[in-house]
């Protein structure tokens, strides 16, 4: 038997009882293989047709429908859509703070909907949580903080305050013990509520705007805590975010909603170079400012007689992953000037788009571009000088 399955069976037994069961018995060398292989395999998290009404005075939403996609272990996924999209729903259906309507959600191939209040109480201990507004306890200094989840467990004191201090440590808070929540800033906040998220040891770790509230260096500073818990702790990461640049920074993988439904979901920069849903143009915008201010400006729909045609070349990272051949882009027109560029590195794929411009007497010189064209795109003309 695997540990998997072990804690499986452990699981259903306190489904079934609805008493507090035994530890499960220590694993064996040979059920920690198989469990690592098993563990290789099976997607972490699994949704299955799941879908999520909610009943009110004015009617039924339906918050999710039809929801199926699984996430792999170890991995930082991310949930993206408009306000209102379904996400928070979701995510809370992966630790039970929501009972889907229809379909079943699997954590470590356990149906959570099937488990019972002693299976929901484990299922949680295997879930840390964080928020935009951190749920800190104002009362409660940062070491209390912490520690609460620990002291319904009945954990002798001692052993309770050497985890919350080595918990403190890893967030690099270990200063701030005694502090209380108003003396700390945001970003001091957000890493009291990922070391509390963090007390059970828990396999995965939600993440519901957790940087919502935070200025662009706090982010980029408790990204890399995530992104450092994540690889030296192997916890899966699921987070929700508006910030897109979140998503490029740290996610492996994304996930579009719009209108509780999957619109798009895949590798970070394959999505983003290559977006095919609407709402995932939309999202994207402030991130892909295709043309500069001043450019737009100055640039007129119908090419004058001396005038330079404005392009656009568009690079998904799929035809050459690890950058773009220069000679490529001079090699479309005699006299190609670059205008501006927003290339960036997504998980190891250039992409983005250069913007250059070529004299509109080689206008035809674009037929033989050695570029896709569909990547290619007019975006008007300017007078000599630009
Ligand atoms: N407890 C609730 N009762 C009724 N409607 C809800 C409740 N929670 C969420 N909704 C509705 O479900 C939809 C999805 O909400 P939510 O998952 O919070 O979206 P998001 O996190 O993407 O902004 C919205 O239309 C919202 O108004
Ligand atoms: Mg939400």
């Amino acid at each position: 038997m695997s540990v998997m399955e072990m804690n499986l069976a452990w699981l259903r037994q306190a489904a079934a009882t609805d008493r507090a069961p035994r530890e499960p018995a220590a694993p064996s060398r040979a059920d920690l293989q198989a469990d690592a292989q098993l563990a290789d395999t099976a997607p972490h998290i699994v949704f299955s047709g799941v879908g999520k009404t909610y009943s009110g005075r004015a009617g039924q939403t339906h918050a999710l429908r039809d929801i199926s996609f699984g996430i792999e272990r170890g991995r930082i996924f991310g949930i993206i859509g408009r306000s209102g999209a379904g996400k928070s729903t979701l995510l809370r259906a992966i630790n039970m703070l929501e009972q889907p309507s229809t379909g079943h959600v699997t954590v470590d191939g356990i149906d959570v909907g099937q488990l019972n209040e002693n299976g929901l109480v484990t299922l949680r201990r295997k879930i840390g949580m964080i928020f935009q507004h951190f749920n800190l306890m104002s009362a409660k200094t940062v070491r209390d903080n912490v520690a609460l989840p620990l002291r319904v467990t009945r954990r002798p004191t001692h052993d309770i305050r050497q985890r919350v201090d080595a918990l403190l440590e890893l967030v690099g808070l270990s200063g701030k013990a005694d502090a209380y929540p108003a003396m700390l800033s945001g970003g001091q906040k957000q890493r009291v509520g990922i070391a509390r998220a963090l007390v059970h040891d828990p396999e995965i770790l939600l993440c519901d705007e957790a940087t919502s509230a935070l200025d662009p260096e706090t982010t980029q500073s408790i990204l890399a805590l995530l992104r450092d818990i994540n690889q030296s702790l192997g916890l899966t990461i699921v987070l929700i975010t508006h910030d897109m640049s979140v998503i490029r920074d740290i996610c492996d993988e994304v996930l579009v909603l719009d209108g509780g439904e999957i619109v798009e979901q895949g590798e970070v920069w394959r999505v983003f170079g290559n977006p095919q849903a609407d709402a995932t143009r939309a999202l994207l915008r402030p991130l892909r400012r295709e043309l500069p201010d001043d450019l737009a400006r100055i640039l007129q729909p119908t090419p004058p007689a001396q005038g330079r045609a404005v392009l656009s070349v568009h690079f998904s990272g799929s035809a050459h992953p690890d950058g773009i051949s220069l000679q490529n882009l001079l090699a479309i027109a005699p006299d190609t000037r670059l205008l501006h560029s927003s290339l960036e590195r997504i998980q190891g794929h250039a992409q983005g788009d250069v913007l250059l411009s070529i004299p509109v007497a080689h206008l035809a010189a674009l037929h033989h571009a050695p570029f896709p064209p569909d990547t290619l795109k007019i975006l008007g003309y300017v007078h000599e000088h630009a």
